[in-house]
C-alpha cells in the first residue's frame, strides 16, 4: 500500500497509469497535474485521479511516487523544475520512450542521477490519445522496460515494478543503451520508414493519382505513418544517436539491395527475401506463443490421453529427421542445386535450415516437403550474423560442430535449455586432435564457440561410444581435413552421412566398422528423397501392436539396416510387422509397414540392438508394459544424455502410471501389467511425449502429459494422426 501517487501528465499512458492504480486500490491518494485545465476537469469527472492539482510543488508535496508522463521534449524542464522542490523520500519514475536522453537530462537537472529515480518505458499505446482515452487496462499484457542504473535504489526498483505488475504488465529490465537500441530497431526506424515512404511518394503530385491503386501492401507497410507526428518527432530528436546506429546499417543493406536490382542479380534477391520470410514467420510464432504463454501463465503445453481405442488406416508419417538434416547440409555444400522431397518440416530440421541460411546459402521453402537448396561449394559458407541458435537439436549442433572447425571464420552454436545440458566433448575432443580449437561452458557444455582459420589435420579415431552423430561430425571435418580421416565404431549406427556423400558423388570407403574420407574432393548437387522417419514410424508400430483388434499400415518407412532395431525387438517380443512394397529410394531403401495386434511377451533385448533402436526405447518401454512378464533393457547408457535422461524420466512416468519397473545405471527392468492413468511430465523430450501417448491405448483412466511443446521438433502432425488412426490423445484445452 502507498500512501501518495502523483502523476504529471495526463495523457493517454499518465491517464492510463493513473486509473489502473487508482483502480487496484493500491494507492490511498491519486493526484494529477496538468497544464491543460480541461484535461484536469476531465480526469475528476472520468474517475482517472482523485484530485488535481494545478501547482507542481503542492503536488508534489508528501508524494510516495512521482510518475513523470509528460512529451519526452517536456521532461527536460520539468526535471528542472522537480529537482528545484523538496521531494522528500519520493521514488521517481517515466514513460518516456527513449531512455538515454531522460537520464541525461536528469543527470544534469539533479547534478547526478538520483537514487531514487527508476525510468521506465511501457510498450503500449493506442490510435487516441489524451486523458480522454485512459483505459485501466491498457498496460495489461504488455511489456514495461524498466532502465535501472548502478545507483539505482533497490527499494525505489522493487516499488515501480510492482506498481506495473499490479496493472498486469510483463515487467523487464534493461541497460538504458540496450532499450535505446531495440526501440530504434523495432519501433522507431519502421516509424521512420513508413513517414518517408509515403511522403516520398506522395509530394511528388504525378503520383497523386497512383495511390488510387495503393492496395494491401502499402496500405500494411504504412499503417504507422498514421500516428502522431508530434510525438514521434519528440522521440526521433531524444533517441538520435541509437536512430542514426540502426538507420545507418539499414541503409548499407538497402543499397545492397539496390545493387542487386540493378545487376539483376536474382540469388542475391532470393536470398534475402527468403530469410526475411522465415525471420518474419519465426518472429510470427514468438508472438503467438507469448499471447499463448500469458493466457496460461507458463509454457506447459499438455495432452491429454483418453484410454482405450483401436488403430486402423494407411498414413504416411513425417520424413527422417537425420537424412533431412544431411540434406540441408550437403546441399549447401555441394555444387549446384539440389532439390528435397519429404523434408521432415519439424523445429529441429529447421534449425538445421535456418543455420544455413544465416551463414550465406539461399534456400527456398519448405513447401510441402520440398526444399531447393542453392549450393555454394565446401568453401563458400559465409560467417553466420551472430550465434546460431539451434533449438532443441543435438545432431544439428554435433555435426555442424565439424563443419564450422574447418571454416575460415569463427561461429558460435547455442540451444534451448535442454539442448544447452548435453555433452558435446564427444565431438569437441576429437575436433581439437585435428586440430580445431574450440570453446565450451563447463563439462562441455553448449555454447560451442568455434574458431575459424585453422587448418585441420585427418585423424584416425575409434570412438568410445557408438554415435552416429559423432561418426557424421569427424567425417564432415574430414572433407576439409589435411590427408586421411577414419573413424572405427564400437557397434553400427545409422549410416546416412556414409550414403548420402556418396550420393553426391564424394567418395567414402567403408570398411567393415571403418569409414574413412578424404579431402580434395567435390560435392555434386543431386535430387533426394527423404523417407517416412522409422522413429515416427515406431510409436504408431507399438500403439498398432498393443491395441487389441488393430491393423495399419505405414507407407514409405526407412528400412535402412543401421535403423531398424525397433522391428527386431518388437519382432522378438511377438509382434506382427510385414514389410511390404520393398525398394530403393535416392540410396536409401524403404517399405510400408504392415502392422496387426499382438499378444506381446517380455524379452531380454538383445545388446547388439540398442544402437539400431537407440531413439525408439522410450516407445519401445510401453510396449514392454503391455507385454506379459519382464522386460530387461541393458547396455543403453546413451539413453541417459538424449534430449532427456530417458531411462529415468520414462521410469518416473511408468511407476506414477503404476507399471512396476526398475531403472539400473545402463538400462530398465520393466515388468508388464495393467497401466493406470495419472499425471506424467514430458520433460521438454518430444520421444517422451509421444510414447506417454501411444500408453493410453492400455491405460484404465486418462492420462496427463506435461510439457509436450517438443512434439513439434521431430513429429508436427502428431495429433493429427493420432486422430486419423483411432489414438485418442489431443491438446488439452485451455480455460
Ligand atoms: C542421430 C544419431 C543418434 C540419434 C539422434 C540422431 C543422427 O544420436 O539418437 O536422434 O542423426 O546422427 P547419437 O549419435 O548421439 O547416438
Amino acid at each position: 500500500m502507498i500512501g501518495r501517487l502523483v502523476v504529471i501528465g495526463l495523457g493517454l499512458i499518465g491517464g492510463s497509469f493513473a486509473k489502473g492504480l487508482r483502480e487496484s486500490g493500491l494507492c490511498r491518494e491519486v493526484v494529477g497535474v496538468d497544464l491543460d485545465p480541461q484535461s484536469r476537469q476531465l480526469a475528476v469527472e472520468l474517475g482517472v485521479v482523485d484530485r488535481c492539482e494545478e501547482d507542481l510543488v503542492l503536488a508534489c508535496q508528501g508524494a510516495d511516487v512521482i510518475q513523470l508522463a509528460v512529451p519526452i521534449l517536456a521532461m527536460e524542464k520539468l526535471l528542472a523544475l522537480l529537482a528545484g522542490m523538496d521531494l522528500g523520500q519520493a521514488v521517481l519514475t517515466d514513460v518516456g520512450s527513449a531512455k538515454g536522453n531522460v537520464v541525461r537530462a536528469a543527470q544534469e537537472a539533479f547534478g547526478g542521477m538520483p537514487a531514487r529515480f527508476v525510468p521506465g518505458h511501457p510498450i503500449a499505446g493506442s490510435e487516441q490519445s489524451g486523458v480522454e482515452a485512459s483505459n485501466a487496462q491498457l498496460f495489461r499484457r504488455h511489456k514495461v522496460i524498466l532502465t535501472p542504473l548502478e545507483q539505482t535504489d533497490a527499494a525505489a526498483l522493487d516499488l515501480v515494478d510492482r506498481l506495473w505488475r499490479e496493472l498486469g504488465a510483463d515487467v523487464e529490465h534493461m541497460q538504458v543503451e540496450r532499450h535505446d537500441e531495440v526501440l530504434a530497431a523495432t519501433s522507431h526506424l519502421p516509424h521512420l520508414l513508413a513517414f518517408g515512404l509515403v511522403d516520398s511518394l506522395a509530394k511528388r503530385s504525378e503520383n497523386l493519382d497512383i495511390f488510387r491503386y495503393a492496395a494491401g501492401g502499402f496500405r500494411d507497410f504504412t499503417r504507422i505513418a498514421g500516428s502522431d507526428p508530434v510525438m514521434w518527432h519528440d522521440i526521433f530528436l531524444a533517441n538520435r544517436e541509437a536512430v542514426l546506429r540502426t538507420l545507418d546499417t539499414f541503409r548499407n543493406d538497402l543499397d545492397a539491395l539496390r545493387d542487386a536490382v540493378d545487376a539483376g542479380d536474382g540469388h542475391q534477391l532470393l536470398g534475402v527475401f527468403t530469410r526475411a520470410r522465415v525471420a518474419r514467420e519465426h518472429f510470427g510464432k514468438i508472438l503467438a506463443r507469448r499471447a499463448y504463454v500469458d493466457a496460461m501463465n507458463s509454457n506447459d503445453l499438455i495432452f491429454l490421453a483418453n484410454p482405450g481405442g483401436r488403430l486402423s488406416g494407411r498414413i504416411r508419417v513425417p520424413g527422417d529427421k537425420s537424412i533431412s538434416h544431411r540434406s540441408i547440409m550437403l546441399g549447401s555444400l555441394a555444387e549446384g542445386t539440389t532439390e528435397v522431397e519429404g523434408f521432415l518440416e519439424g523445429e529441429d530440421a529447421l534449425a538445421t535450415l535456418q543455420a544455413f541460411r544465416d551463414m550465406g546459402v539461399v534456400i527456398e521453402g519448405p513447401h510441402h516437403g520440398r526444399v531447393t537448396i542453392h549450393g555454394v561449394g565446401l568453401h563458400g559458407l559465409k560467417p553466420a550474423p551472430g550465434p546460431i541458435y539451434l533449438g532443441n537439436s543435438g545432431t544439428s549442433m554435433r555435426l555442424l560442430s565439424g563443419l564450422l572447425a574447418a571454416q575460415s571464420f569463427d561461429s558460435t552454436l547455442t540451444g534451448d535449455p535442454s539442448l544447452s545440458k548435453r555433452p558435446m566433448n564427444r565431438v569437441a575432443n576429437p575436433l581439437r586432435e585435428m586440430g580445431a580449437v574450440i570453446e565450451t561452458a563447463a563439462e562441455g557444455r553448449p555454447p560451442m564457440v568455434i574458431r575459424g582459420g585453422h587448418r585441420l589435420k585427418g585423424l584416425t579415431y575409434t570412438l568410445p561410444m557408438a554415435s552416429a552423430q559423432v561418426k557424421s561430425c569427424l567425417l564432415l571435418a574430414g572433407l576439409y581435413a589435411e590427408g586421411k580421416t577414419t573413424v572405427t565404431e564400437p557397434a553400427p549406427t545409422r549410416d546416412h552421412t556414409e550414403r548420402m556423400l556418396r550420393g553426391f558423388g564424394y567418395s567414402v570407403s567403408v570398411d567393415g566398422a571403418t569409414a574413412s574420407v578424404e579431402s580434395g574432393g567435390k560435392l555434386k548437387a543431386t535430387h533426394i528423397e527423404v523417407p517416412a522417419d522409422i522413429s515416427s514410424a515406431a510409436f504408431f508400430l507399438v500403439a498398432a501392436s498393443i491395441a487389441e483388434g488393430s491393423e495399419l499400415v505405414l507407407e514409405h518407412v526407412g528400412i535402412n539396416p543401421t535403423r531398424t532395431g525397433v522391428i527386431d525387438i518388437l519382432r522378438l517380443m511377438g509382434a506382427d510387422i510385414r514389410l511390404e512394397n520393398q525398394r530403393e529410394v535416392g540410396g536409401e531403401p524403404v517399405a510400408d509397414l504392415h502392422v496387426r495386434a499382438a499378444k506381446l511377451k517380455g524379452i531380454e533385448i538383445p545388446e547388439e540392438l540398442v544402437p539400431l533402436a537407440i531413439d525408439e526405447f522410450p516407445v519401445l518401454f510401453v510396449a514392454a508394459a503391455c507385454a506379459e512378464g519382464r522386460t530387461v533393457l541393458r547396455g543403453a547408457e546413451e539413453l541417459r544424455v538424449k534430449e532427456s535422461d530417458r531411462i529415468q524420466v520414462m521410469a518416473d512416468g511408468l511407476l506414477t502410471l503404476g507399471v512396476k519397473c526398475e531403472p539400473t545405471p545402463d538400462g530398465i527392468i520393466i515388468e508388464g501389467g495393467q497401466i493406470g492413468g495419472g499425471e506424467v511430465h514430458g520433460h521438454g523430450d518430444h520421444r517422451i511425449a509421444m510414447a506417454f501417448s501411444v500408453a493410453s491405448l492400455r491405460a484404465n483412466a486418462p492420462i496427463r502429459i506435461h510439457d509436450c511443446a517438443n512434439v513439434a521438433t521431430s513429429f508436427p502432425n502428431f495429433l493429427a494422426l493420432c486422430a486419423q488412426v483411432g489414438i485418442r490423445v489431443a491438446q488439452e484445452a485451455q480455460s
